[in-house]
């Protein structure tokens, strides 16, 4: 191992606080001892946080219609090759009812950011399947602060909202017609609503650095999040990255295995993206920091067209299948599916 790595895994081992020189040292870790090491201490730190229970996440992904133009993703308003389609409320509920029945403790409402559904309609939404007696998740983009409000009084626990990248100009050149600070300006709002936070990075964008995933990691660390996505970036042909290779598998692990050292209180999930690159990717991602994953309750006739990036799987599953997927992916390794909500798991705060 070199001297560098092995001063910032001993640090992290330590727990201090790791500078962005440590994180991008871990990040930078080698094939074979280092990724190893690294592999080995998130996965202890998980085992220490989390324990050994996996929460399962049921997604619904209601809508793919979106007003953004994102430069990766194939939801994008611009792309008309895609069959758009919209989830009446009684469909939503039934889903989320069909989850509650499944056993997932949240409920994970996600569209593209689709202005059809009123702040009202989605608070209806909201109270119905709070009903259900599960913890809700909303992951449905940039709206206003009293929508985040009225959703919150609603009965939502968690937010969703992708900082994306921590690199401001990068941010800028991906998301025209957007800002990074209003992105933040949205973070904000939902922390101080109460909300538990979720946010996080895309692995592997053109032009991203170890020095930028470095500062998104310390931007999660900043926000103090209670959940962080991190996936591969995923190249889709109807787009205008369709032509870029997709990120590194590999340095997504690295990734993740750092984020369970930088903010090991986190929820980190097993990313759909990491099971699209490899057969194998979510098992391993729970082996190195991971803690959660996230099944698709979405109806299976929609599936398909939730295409956010080309080739993701089980678009021809339905819940069922998911669920009994997923069973047997948690046992196998050893670990326990999580009972109850699976809220944050951070420490009560000392009196
Ligand atoms: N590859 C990987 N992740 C993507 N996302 C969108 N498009 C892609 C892609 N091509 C991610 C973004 C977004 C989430 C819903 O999906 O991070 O927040
Ligand atoms: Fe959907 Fe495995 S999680 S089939």
């Amino acid at each position: 191992m070199r001297t560098e790595f092995a001063a910032s895994l001993e640090r992290a081992a330590a727990g201090e606080e790791l500078t962005r020189e440590d994180i991008i040292n871990l990040l930078a870790a080698a094939p074979g001892a280092e990724e190893e090491a690294l592999y080995r201490l998130a996965d202890s730190v998980r085992a220490r946080v989390a324990g050994d229970e996996v929460h399962l996440r049921g997604v619904i992904e209601f809508s793919n219609y979106c007003r953004r133009h994102c430069y990766y993703c194939g939801l994008r308003a611009d792309n008309a090759k895609l069959q758009r389609y919209r989830l009446m409320p009684e469909e939503i509920i039934a889903a989320a009812r069909r989850g509650a029945e499944l056993g997932y403790g949240t409920i994970v409402l996600q569209s593209g950011e689709d202005p059809w559904y009123t702040g009202p309609m989605l608070a209806e939404i909201i109270r119905e399947i709070k009903k259900l007696g599960v913890a809700v998740t909303l992951c449905v983009g940039e709206r206003t602060r009293d929508e985040y409000a009225m959703w919150r009084e609603a009965g939502a626990d968690r937010y969703l909202l992708k900082h994306e990248t921590a690199n401001a100009d990068l941010y800028a050149r991906l998301h025209p017609g957007m800002s990074w600070q209003e992105r933040l300006r949205c973070l904000q709002w939902l922390r101080e609503l109460g909300y538990q936070v979720g946010s996080g990075n895309i692995i592997g964008l053109p032009g991203q650095t170890l020095a930028d995933l470095a500062d998104d990691l310390i931007l999660l660390r900043q926000l103090d999040v209670e959940m962080a996505g991190l996936g591969p970036f995923i190249p889709h042909p109807a787009t205008p990255l369709g032509g870029e290779p997709a990120g590194s598998l590999d340095l997504t692990y690295r990734v993740v295995a750092t984020a369970r050292l930088v903010i090991p209180y986190a929820h980190l999930p097993a990313t759909t993206a990491v099971g699209t690159l490899a057969p194998n990717g979510r098992q391993l991602a729970l082996q190195r920091g991971a803690n959660v994953i996230m099944p698709n309750l979405t109806p299976t006739r929609y599936r398909a067209d939730y295409q956010i990036y080309p080739n993701k799987i089980c678009v021809n599953e339905g819940p069922e299948d998911c669920r009994h997927c997923l069973e047997g992916m948690v046992r196998a390794l050893g670990r326990r599916l999580g009972r109850g909500p699976g809220h944050t798991l951070k420490p009560l705060p000392v009196q």
